[in-house]
């Protein structure tokens, strides 16, 4: 598949099938990973694989009260979301069907290695994730171009000393994203709704037009 479809047609998949996905393609696409770029090649990312069903279980257990927390909140109007109720609808649905989602891929990182290159800049602290999430992103291309459906959570990042109890993983590492990995029961969408280039990119300066942009709407 080329990169550029896969790209425009990578969404959030939030219904699976139960098949099984196989161990080779499970190296296959986990492979990918290895090929992303980290700050100094300091190369801080690893994974752990999890397909055992009560590992899973437990970390829908963990997942389940931190989403019922969420919808909570929008519900109650104490986040604004303006998401349609069928996004929540599918967000509900992916939350209450995770253990059944095959494989599951918690991304973990040696938060030493990580650089706050901004933590002086009194706003949130964007630098830290560059070195992961490069990764995570070539992981999740990979599962498109195999047809595989894929979605990025950090929510778990809430339980994370519950999931490296889990799944021992060392101290010294802190867990970035959870990936789930299986085959998707809708089929990919053909567009992504997303702002078009115009309203995201600039030509020297803030707010001025990109030639070219407005073709890519
Ligand atoms: C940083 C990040 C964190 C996310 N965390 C969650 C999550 O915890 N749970 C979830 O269901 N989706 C999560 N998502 C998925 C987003 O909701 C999804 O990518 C977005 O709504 C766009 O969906 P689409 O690609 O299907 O249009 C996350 C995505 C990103 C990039």
């Amino acid at each position: 598949m080329d990169v550029i479809e896969a790209m425009e047609t990578l969404n959030a998949c939030r219904h699976y099938k139960k098949d099984p996905v196989s161990d080779q393609l499970v190296a296959k696409v986990l492979n990918s990973a290895r090929w992303a770029a980290t700050g100094s090649n300091n190369q801080p990312v690893t994974y752990v694989v999890v397909r055992d069903a009560a590992k899973r279980r437990a970390i829908h257990d963990l997942y389940q009260p931190i989403w019922d927390m969420v919808i909570k909140k929008y519900a109650s109007g104490e986040i604004k979301s303006g998401f349609a109720p069928k996004f929540l609808a599918n967000v509900d649905h992916f939350a209450r069907h995770l253990a059944d989602v095959p494989v599951m891929i918690v991304v973990c990182a040696r938060w030493q290695d990580l650089t706050a290159l901004d933590s002086n800049l009194g706003r949130t602290v964007l630098t830290p994730g560059s070195s992961i999430y490069p990764a995570v992103q070539n992981i999740m291309l990979a599962a498109r171009s195999e047809g595989l459906g894929t979605v990025l959570t950090t929510l778990l990042v809430l339980s994370e000393n519950e999931i490296k109890r889990l799944l021992n993983i060392p101290d010294e590492l802190a867990t970035a994203a959870v990936i789930t990995l299986g085959w998707p029961e809708k089929p990919f969408p053909k567009k992504l709704r997303r702002k078009p280039l115009g309203e995201v990119a600039f030509l020297d300066s803030y707010g001025a037009t990109l030639p070219e942009a407005g073709k890519y709407a």
